[in-house]
């Protein structure tokens, strides 16, 4: 039986610099896909998986993102004078108990591997998952829970894949993959941002991982990898032949909401699945789609 993943890491330091101007001030972890912003659909994936400990390695602008998981308690008062319960329901239903959100701060955006290095005293020397939270991912069971339950199995690590056009692997970590079994195969290379007539393969890392305590001994060498920044992906490669390694094919739905286009696609497709608001929802994409293809 390997040790459980209880604690999740969550980078979201980042500058958002292909976000702005809505990421000058607030982190872009705190953008809203229909109601809810994209920290609190990755906190609720990890919860699902069995995080019991959520750590966000903040930077500048953390005010908000600290602020929504906290109580607001004039808000809550209001509400329930109003008699608002649905609304005030909601917000407290996305509060975790006391302690169980850890800050830390990511002095200076130096690369992904090295906001997740930030976590390591408080991650200690166990297993722990990575979320990040711009990669919306749609899919039953969620994408970590089916992670943890291969490292369970694997006792490794284990990313999750899906495939890109090859003209595109410079913008991902791109895995070497070698033998399958089912929707699982073992890693032997992982590289970052190939150049597509280098990449050992098209299936790219999509941005949930479960990673072994020894990632931190690699990542404390500070070495330096593609775009000059602190890689995560190095640091996991450094450990293939020694610790096990493995890529889960991802089957769902995926939204790049570091992008504009990946953003909106997230807005058109969860607003869809709302309930609520489908069929308002519809009606108003239907009727600007006829008006703006009819210019054409
Ligand atoms: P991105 O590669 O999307 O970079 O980071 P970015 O700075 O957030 O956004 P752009 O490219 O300028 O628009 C992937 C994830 O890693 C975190 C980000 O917050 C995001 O969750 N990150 C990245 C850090 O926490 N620190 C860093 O130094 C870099």
């Amino acid at each position: 039986m390997q040790r459980l993943v209880r604690k999740a890491v969550f980078p979201v330091a980042g500058l958002g610099t292909r976000t702005l101007p809505a990421t000058k001030a607030i982190p872009k972890e705190m953008l809203p896909v229909v109601d809810k912003p994209l920290i609190q659909y990755a906190v609720e994936e990890a919860a699902a998986a069995g995080i019991e400990q959520f750590i966000f390695v903040t930077g500048r602008n953390k005010t908000a993102l600290e602020d929504h998981f906290d109580h607001a308690f004039e808000l809550e008062h209001t509400l329930e004078q109003r008699g608002k319960t649905d609304a005030l329901n909601d917000l407290t239903h996305a509060l975790h108990k006391e302690g169980r959100i850890v800050y830390t701060r990511q002095q200076r955006p130096m690369g992904l591997g090295h906001a997740v290095w930030c976590a390591r005293d408080i991650v200690g020397d166990e297993p722990f998952a990575v979320l990040l939270p711009d990669e919306l991912l749609l899919s039953e069971p969620p994408c970590l829970k089916q992670l943890v339950d291969v490292h369970q199995e694997t006792g490794g690590s284990v990313i999750s894949t899906m495939e890109v056009p090859r003209e595109q692997t410079s913008r991902y970590g791109i895995i070497d993959a070698g033998g399958a079994s089912g929707s699982v195969v073992e890693v032997q290379g992982f590289v970052e941002k190939p150049d597509p007539a280098v990449a050992p393969s098209t299936a790219a890392a999509i941005g949930r991982y479960v990673l072994v305590p020894e990632v931190f001994a690699e990542l404390s060498k500070g070495r330096t990898g593609a775009g000059g920044e602190i890689q995560l992906t190095d640091a996991m490669a450094n450990l293939i032949g020694r610790r096990p390694f493995h890529a889960q094919q991802f089957d769902g739905q995926r939204f790049d909401c570091g992008n504009k286009l990946g953003y909106l696609e997230a807005i058109l497709v969860y607003a869809a699945q709302r309930p609520d608001l489908r069929d308002g929802w519809l009606d108003i994409v239907r009727r600007h789609a006829d008006a703006h293809f009819s210019k054409d």
